[in-house]
């Protein structure tokens, strides 16, 4: 009962508590925005970026024809790509003039701890200012920056508080993927409306979260040449998992996940992409005629199904040349070191309380120590019937079984920080705690379960 209050009281001025129908949302009418690329404002060639921006509320039209009052990184919704390049420092200004105090994290990535975004060390509300330093000492990856402030990063993310953050390096640029304006960051989300077209947030409000976002509008479509794209989602939804199919069925490629590219392309017919969780798909549209149309469609349950169904339009309305190749590989997976620590985690819920291991989150508790440098496999089981996943700070992972089947291939096979836990599963990680010490978060990425309690601080030393 916080930020919520700050927020509406920003929006809409009469009380306006009636929600809005997502049925009445046309589908389809309106061009997904692509996210500004941002600028730095001083570079020192192959040594530093820096980069400010300002968390500022702003007014966006994400339905059609209404202005929704929205938390941003410097006015954008979604927010700015950051683009960095493996071991060249970038550094973040970030300057807080929305009403509530914030702790921005990079999510994915390898950062000294005081830049990890503290969920209790927060950049004051009102002006508050803070530098990030980001050594970016990690290979090319898809990351994405939102709010960690506890208790307050659910509703903060729901504003709209979601940047994207891509690395790159000398592999990744080496391969001749789609790229520049067929390199597309899509960040996938859904959100509630009131009747006045204002956000309405309830924590855990999962069954009213109808009207599905890409980009930060409501059921766009995105006009596409025929040939290859490279597409990147960002699953930035609270609570939603996506399935996300072709309207007419066909298959495309899988490049990459959360920690960059996959050794190999895999040809799928869907992926799965839980809160947090990214995927790098390319679809080659030139097997479609120009004016043709197909829908990205969502095969994950919850919602209405209508409109839960629809995501995205592609409309193919020009050819293009291409001379992209998706190579047969991609990349070399670093080998991981023998593991000899094991860990058990139990995710729950219960008593409107979420946990870990039986209990809920406490700032500043220790509730996992590492040894720096030491190799660990966690085995973490969901112990309920919906569906968890478990992010980890500080490292990218490698998910080594899957209810019980050891993980060889596909989409698990690769860089991860994030996974999905279905109901009843087990899944087993491994990582490697080296690079930085301190204390670290790892958690259930379902926002609204983590600022329910499903969260906890382990301690590099
Ligand atoms: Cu995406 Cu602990 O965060
Ligand atoms: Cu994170
Ligand atoms: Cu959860």
């Amino acid at each position: 009962a916080t930020a919520g209050t700050a927020a509406a009281a920003g929006s809409a001025g009469a009380a306006a508590t009636t929600d809005l129908d997502p049925a009445s949302v046309p589908k389809f009418t309106q061009a997904m925005p692509l996210a500004p690329v941002a600028t730095p404002y001083m570079s020192m060639p192959m040594m530093m970026d820096c980069y400010a921006l300002t968390m500022q509320e702003a007014n966006k039209e994400i339905l059609p024809g209404v202005q929704t009052r929205v938390w941003t990184f410097n006015g954008s919704f979604p927010g700015p790509v950051i683009k960095a390049r493996s071991n060249v420092r970038t550094l973040v200004d970030q300057t807080n003039n929305l009403p509530v105090g914030i702790s921005v994290h990079l999510h994915g990535a390898h950062v000294p701890a005081d830049s990890d975004g503290d969920p209790v060390v927060l950049i004051p509300a009102n002006g508050g200012t803070k530098t990030y330093t980001y050594p970016n000492t990690q290979p090319h990856a898809s990351l994405w920056f939102h709010d960690h402030a506890h208790h307050a990063e659910s509703e903060s993310a729901f504003r709209g508080l979601a940047g994207t953050y891509l690395i790159t390096d000398d592999i990744e640029q080496g391969l001749n993927l789609p790229s520049g304006a067929y390199d597309v960051p899509i960040q996938l989300r859904d959100a509630r409306f009131d009747d006045q077209g204002q956000l309405l947030y309830q924590l855990g409000d999962f069954q009213n979260r109808n009207v599905i976002l890409a980009n930060g509008r409501a059921w766009p479509f995105h006009a596409v040449a025929a040939r290859k794209y490279r597409l990147r989602f960002c699953n930035t939804a609270n609570m939603r998992t996506f399935t996300l199919a072709l309207s007419d069925g066909s298959s495309f490629q899988q490049i990459g996940s959360d920690g960059g590219l996959l050794p190999a392309p895999i040809t799928v017919s869907q992926v799965t992409l839980s809160p947090g969780e990214r995927a790098d798909v390319v679809i080659d549209f030139s097997r479609y005629a120009v004016g043709t149309t197909l829908e990205l469609v969502n095969q994950g349950t919850g919602g209405p199904a209508e409109q839960i169904g629809k995501v995205l339009q592609f409309r193919v309305d020009r050819t293009a040349a291409d001379t992209s190749v998706v190579p047969s590989t991609l990349r070399t997976l670093p080998v991981m070191a023998a593991a000899t620590v094991n860990r058990s985690f139990v995710l729950g819920m219960g008593g409107g309380i979420a946990t870990i291991n039986g209990v809920a989150y406490v700032p500043d508790r220790i509730d996992t120590e590492v040894a720096y440098g030491s190799t660990e496999i966690w085995t973490i089981t969901n112990s309920g019937t919906g569906t968890h996943n478990f992010h980890v700070h500080l490292v990218q992972f490698r998910v080594i079984e899957r209810a019980g089947a050891q993980v060889t291939a596909g989409p698990d096979y690769g860089l991860k920080d994030t996974v999905r836990i279905g109901p009843g599963e087990t899944v087993k990680i491994q990582a490697t705690f080296t690079g930085y010490r301190g204390q670290y978060l790892y958690h259930c990425h379902i926002f609204d379960h983590a600022a329910m309690g499903m969260m906890a601080t382990m301690r590099v030393s």
